[in-house]
């Protein structure tokens, strides 16, 4: 048994556990002061107030005991959009970007999504996973303790299966929950300029049967936007998907009022993703839906972008959910504080709606909020201990000291 004590704050704890956090409810977070948490193996299984606290200092011989006073223990951040399997870095066209250049004109030239294809390919599969491993381990030491990672910088079948294969190895040899997504339609290839058709019939009739066979992917995404693919494409690609077993989470919204946004409510997607342009009909749509509307704050942030119009949403009584879209072209950090702080900042959202937003939310926005996003009985036992903190509005107020002291994942303390 695991059992850490004296905890100043117990954060974002649940005797009903629920799916997801809707609206106005957003604002509120359970908490215990004073509290108790024990684990045993890799679950969560008691947790309480100091008062009905009950092991003797001779019993606490046979655990290992953790002092957390002054401190806060936190449910690990979930991150529901990532791409942080990359070749490389992309930091040239960051200098693009500062001297003027916008997103697409550097994705029109080459740029973009299909430089890092370039770079993919001309990496070898055990180097991507040790670059893979090098994001994967600093997520890990900022408190991430599930995360979704995208395909979609290979662009062929071969390419993208590598990918796939490199996330399929992460997940194991790491401690982290991992999700992984399909994203063949993220770019159209160069060699497939003015036929994206083709392209999109390479992604259904040869990409999503490979990746199905050899059991690669959780869910299927397309990055429908202005100048990516169209709704139609999307349409195609989505029930293609769903005839293989994958839920569909998609990019959309993040360039203009794409439709897709109505897509994936059709096709019942978990998360749409992005969603800057969203107005009425969009949260007309997502408030008849299942889907978790997902805001990734870094990327429109690092690209200086418009924000999307969270507060209409929660207002709206929309959940939202937050991810950090760690990528090399538009958010090449997956420090999900951060992330806190950007939903705080420039979003307006306060401490509690970012705190549900990075927890329970994202965790049903990747599927797995039954057993992740908060300290509820019999979730898996992934939290992290603050160092000593006056609040829990000290984590995205002091937004870029790391806070995260020791990392439990499965119930075992991460060294
Ligand atoms: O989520 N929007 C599409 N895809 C990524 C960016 C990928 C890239 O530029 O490499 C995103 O922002
Ligand atoms: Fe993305």
């Amino acid at each position: 048994m695991l059992i850490i004590k004296n905890i100043k704050q117990l954060i974002q704890v649940e005797n009903k556990p629920k799916l997801k956090v809707c609206g106005s409810e957003m604002s509120k977070i359970s908490t215990i002061e004073n509290a108790f948490l024990i684990i045993e193996n890799d679950l969560i299984s008691v947790f309480g107030k100091m008062e009905s606290y009950k092991f003797s200092s001779v019993e606490e011989k046979k655990h290992k005991i953790i002092d957390a006073t002054g401190k806060m223990v936190f449910p690990s951040f979930c991150d529901s959009h990532t791409h942080l399997v990359y070749a490389g870095s992309r930091e040239i066209e960051y200098v693009d970007k500062i001297k003027g250049l916008s997103y697409e004109e550097i994705a029109k030239r080459g740029g973009g999504i299909l430089n890092s294809a370039k770079l993919l390919h001309n990496t070898s599969e055990d180097e991507l996973y040790n670059q893979a491993l090098a994001r994967i381990n600093e997520i890990i030491s900022f408190g991430t303790g599930a995360v979704e990672i995208k395909s979609g910088y290979g662009l062929s079948t071969d390419d993208e299966l590598k990918m796939l294969r490199v996330i399929k190895r992460l997940k194991e040899t790491k401690p982290i929950t991992i999700k992984a997504t399909f994203l063949g339609a993220h770019a159209v290839p160069a060699e497939y300029k003015g036929r994206q058709t083709d392209y999109v019939d390479l992604v259904i009739n040869e990409m999503i049967p490979s990746v199905a066979y050899e059991d690669l992917a959780d869910y299927i995404d397309v990055f429908c936007d202005k100048g990516f693919f169209t709704t139609e494409d999307t349409e195609r690609i989505l029930m293609a998907g769903i005839k293989y077993g994958f839920k569909p989470k998609i990019h959309a919204n993040e360039l203009d009022y794409s439709g897709g946004i109505q897509v994936g409510v059709k096709y019942g997607a978990l998360s749409v993703d992005h969603l800057e342009f969203t107005g009425d009909d969009e949260i007309k749509a997502l408030k008849d839906s299942e889907t978790m509307p997902t805001l990734l704050p870094g990327a429109a942030f690092f690209l200086g972008m418009v924000d999307p119009p969270v507060r209409k949403m929660i207002d709206a009584g929309l959940p939202v959910a937050l991810a950090s879209d760690f990528n090399p072209g538009s958010s090449p950090s997956g420090n999900m504080k951060f992330i806190m702080s950007l939903g705080c900042i420039k979003l307006r959202m306060l401490p509690e709606e970012v705190i549900n937003a990075v927890t329970i939310n994202s965790a049903y926005a990747m599927g797995i909020s039954e057993t992740h996003g908060s300290i509820a009985k019999g979730k898996i036992a992934n939290v992290f201990i603050t160092k000593p903190i006056s609040s829990y509005e000290f984590m995205p107020y002091a937004y870029s000291s790391n806070l995260v002291d020791t990392v439990i994942l499965n119930g075992k303390v991460i060294e």
